[in-house]
């Protein structure tokens, strides 16, 4: 089992969308998949048809002493399944924050516990706690962390005053009519060895698709994003490959 987890660089880049996409493509590539979605904002249910105002998910579950968060469990397809987050309210929230820095194992151990139902697990993993914590560090060296990012100059600065770490970088929403970000590949390229050969194009297909409350490949398989997804999910099975 390989544990990926995928965070941006900054909000808004894309990283629910990509969860919800990669996970759709590489159980295509009939691989077991489960995504998990970390994030308290709970958005990659909608990409799997869950109603607006469902309270389905592991948080949820866990509120609710006699409950196990596995209950949460959802089944997409055979081999393809989806955690949400769930409702809470902010006290709740709150309350949910300090147990994880109680005990952050916690996820890693839930985890463990499902290795023998899936080849992939792809978590949707807020960049920073709202508390402005980041959340990767509660997760072992093990996990694949892919950090998403876009090429434009808020990404640029924050991968040169933060720095890029050693994490692949994904480039999603990638237009190369624009000047600027086909500069910014370049030297991203040149700079960063760990910049995955897979971009992500900016495609309408991609917000089409959550508009339409299902991934990329299902919405739109012969989209250029979905082709871009596909190739990612070939990429990293090659990669999970070299690394066993
Ligand atoms: N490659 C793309 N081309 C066009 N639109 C895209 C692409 N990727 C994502 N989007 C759109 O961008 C919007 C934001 O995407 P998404 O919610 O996945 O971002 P996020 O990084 O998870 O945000 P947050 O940081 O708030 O969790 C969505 O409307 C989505 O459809
Ligand atoms: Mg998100």
């Amino acid at each position: 089992m390989t544990v990926v987890a995928l965070s941006g660089i900054r909000g808004g880049v894309g990283t629910t969308s990509m969860v919800a996409a990669l996970g759709f493509a590489l159980h295509a590539l009939q691989q077991r998949v489960l995504m998990v979605d970390l994030h308290p904002r709970n958005l990659l249910r909608l990409h799997y048809n869950l109603g607006l105002d469902s309270p389905h998910g592991w948080a949820s579950v866990d509120q609710d002493a006699a409950g196990h968060w596995n209950e949460a469990l959802l089944q997409v397809v055979e081999g393809l399944y989806l955690l949400p987050f769930g409702q809470l309210p902010a006290d709740a929230l709150s309350a949910l924050e300090q147990r994880q820095r109680e005990q952050p194992q916690e996820w890693w151990q839930r985890l463990q516990t499902l290795q023998a139902h899936f080849d992939w697990i792809v978590l949707d993993t807020p960049a920073t706690l709202p508390g402005g914590q980041p959340t990767l560090p509660l997760l072992p060296d093990t996990v694949m962390h892919i950090r998403v990012l876009e090429t434009d100059a808020a990404c640029h600065a924050l991968l040169s005053t933060e720095g890029a770490g050693d994490a692949p970088l994904l480039v999603n929403r990638f237009d190369p009519i624009s000047q600027l970000q086909r500069d910014l590949l370049l030297l991203w390229s040149e700079r960063h060895a760990q910049l995955i050969p897979q971009v992500i194009h900016r495609d309408e297909a991609m917000a089409g698709a959550l508009a339409w409350k299902s991934p990329v490949g299902y919405y739109a398989p012969d989209s250029l994003a979905s082709q871009d997804v596909r190739s990612l999910a070939t990429w990293l099975l090659a990669q999970e490959a070299r690394r066993a």
